[in-house]
């Protein structure tokens, strides 16, 4: 169930793959916990910790693509957006198990269509540009 890593996850930009990385590991952390039944105040720290990453690396990347004018910004942030709302749906809640597996199973195909789709769309932009 866990996320690995393959070239395919790739988008050409080093700090971005780097980033990619420390989001997928932070997400198979969550989805290990909830494997073994870790109490709630465990999955809250995972889950606290797979947002922070998130808000971290969304900013980054979006300043990213701002600094050197990737046209499409805007669709990436309301991706970004919708991700993050996704997200924060955690808070407040003591979800069951059920909807517990559901949802990050959502959040697990989000990412892989993400960093396997729009975000390997601004590589090339970005090589062009001289980022690496
Ligand atoms: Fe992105």
């Amino acid at each position: 169930m866990s996320l690995i890593w393959s070239y395919a996850c790739s988008v050409g930009i080093a700090s971005m793959d780097d980033q990619h990385a420390a989001l997928m590991d932070a997400l198979n952390e969550v989805l290990a916990a909830v494997a073994h039944g870790a109490d709630q105040p465990t999955l809250t720290a995972y889950m606290t910790r797979l947002i922070t990453l998130a808000e971290q690396h969304f900013a980054s990347e979006e300043r990213l693509l701002e600094r050197f004018g990737f046209p499409g910004l805007d669709e990436h942030r309301i991706e970004h957006r919708a991700m993050l709302e996704r997200l924060y749906e955690w808070h407040g809640k003591r979800p069951g198990a059920g909807y517990l597996t559901t949802w990050l199973e959502n959040l697990r195909s989000w990412f892989h269509n993400h960093t396997e789709g729009v975000d390997r769309e601004y590589g090339p932009w970005l090589r062009a540009h001289g980022v690496h």
